[in-house]
């Protein structure tokens, strides 16, 4: 019989079990790794749609623009399903404009955001007629006039402020508060302002904050939404008028058994602070558009069983999907064709030469060598914080439509890995 049973415990929403066998969308994720090899990454054209539209649906009719942040995965085929449905972009570097560009995003929905903004990167930024630059600090503010007056152009500004909350999330990803390296503080704010204004070819567009991401719990971002609004009232009463409030990413994703809040719960507290007002409100949402809308299937090289523990040795690696070694973080690993067999359990780890090279720890599954697994909620971070370390040619990327899997990556080539290098003769 080939009724699809949903599986509501999985994170992935397009994910299922058909006879047995993890499908994506309409295709079984054996034909995929047949196809295209492991390690891959997997993503759901479904997914990242109703992702997408999740956030359109949560701000209604509100004034708003939902910038992606490119960070979160950069492929150019993510990046043209998220265009073609009228998303903006938040990019940190010339790079990811490029991407952006080369993926149809229009780059007059791009605000630029991060800390180091090169001065070739603030040309090409004005060059191809970018929405807002993030300034956050009063040597950029300097730096970003003087460029814009060379090229005879403005530059649209936010100053990215720190509104100083606490996000209550991992401290490697929360940036709002005051000892982080991000935005300017608050007390300052005021007098970058003033200063903005005073600068000939800055356009003061509007005001910019984030304070962390995965989080959880929407009170600190309304708190933090509660902080700017009070900034934007004052600057309002010094004649500074801002057209838009860009709130920052940040919604968190079930990755285990969270209780994530659906997007419209995350925003309802935050657009409360902010009902009646007619500023465009803009958000820069990373993870809760691709991260559940991605898996990494790989496939079991070896079974290896220890005194102390058993290792299932898989193909992919710290390399692949650096999260589990990098912040502890814990991502579903499943059988993509579980056994009847007793299950076991398992460390599941990669083939890189570091104890720290793991994926999941201590996890119970019903395994064989040759099996697949699938590695859940690795559309966000995986991909764009892949190396190729020990020269490990990065995965190859496929997006799925319904029965179709588009290679929207190739693997990488081990020659690729070094074309760029020179041998000393
Ligand atoms: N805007 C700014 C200015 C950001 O710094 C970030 C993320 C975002 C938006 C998007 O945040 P999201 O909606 O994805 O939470 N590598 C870490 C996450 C680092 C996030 C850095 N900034 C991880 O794998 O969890």
């Amino acid at each position: 019989m080939n009724t699809p049973q949903t599986a509501p415990a999985l994170p992935m929403p397009t994910l299922r079990s058909i006879d047995g066998i993890l499908h994506v969308e309409d295709l079984a994720l054996p034909a995929i790794a047949e196809r295209f090899g492991t390690p891959t990454y997997v993503y759901s054209r479904a997914a990242l749609t109703a992702a997408f539209e999740a956030w359109r649906e949560a701000l209604g009719d509100r004034r708003s623009l939902v910038c992606y942040a490119v960070k979160a995965n950069s492929n150019l085929g993510i990046l043209s399903v998220f265009a073609a449905l009228g998303a903006g972009f938040d990019i940190v570097s010339g790079g990811e404009l490029a991407r952006v560009i080369a993926a149809g995003g229009d780059p007059a929905k791009v605000v630029f955001s991060g800390v180091g903004k090169r001065r070739e990167e603030m040309r090409q930024a004005l060059e191809a007629g970018i929405g807002c630059f993030n300034v956050e600090s009063a040597a950029e503010l300097e730096r970003l006039d003087a460029v814009a007056g060379e090229l005879g152009r403005k530059a649209p500004i936010a100053l990215r402020v720190n509104p100083d909350v606490d996000p209550k999330t991992h401290p490697y990803i929360s940036t709002g508060l005051k000892s982080n390296k991000f935005g300017v503080a608050f007390d300052e704010a005021l007098t970058l302002y003033r200063r903005a204004t005073s600068l000939p070819n800055l356009h003061i567009s509007g005001i910019a904050c984030h304070i962390g991401s995965q989080l959880l719990d929407p009170a600190p971002m309304a708190e933090a939404g509660q902080k700017v609004l009070g900034l934007v009232d004052q600057l309002a009463a010094e004649g500074i008028t801002l057209e838009h409030i860009d709130l920052g990413g940040g919604v968190g994703i079930r990755y285990r058994d969270e209780r994530a809040p659906t997007v419209a719960d995350y925003l309802a507290p935050l657009l409360a602070v902010f009902a009646g007002r007619s500023e465009t409100l803009c958000f820069e949402p990373g993870r809760s558009l691709v991260g559940n809308a991605g898996l990494l299937l790989t496939r079991i090289e070896y079974l290896k069983p220890g005194e102390e523990k058993n290792f299932a040795i898989v193909d992919a690696a710290m390399n692949d999907l650096a999260r589990p070694a990098l912040y502890d973080a814990w991502h579903e690993v499943v059988e993509v064709a579980p056994r009847a067999a007793d299950a076991a359990r398992y460390e599941v780890v990669g083939p890189i030469c570091e104890s720290g090279d793991f994926l999941a720890h201590d996890r119970s599954l019903a395994v064989a060598e040759g099996d697949l697994l699938a590695i859940l909620s690795a559309g966000a971070y995986g991909m764009t914080m892949s190396s190729n370390y020990n020269t490990r040619p990065r995965a190859a990327e496929v997006i799925v439509d319904r029965d179709h899997a588009h290679l929207v990556r190739e693997r990488e080539t081990v020659a690729a890995l070094y074309a760029g290098e020179h041998a000393l003769r």
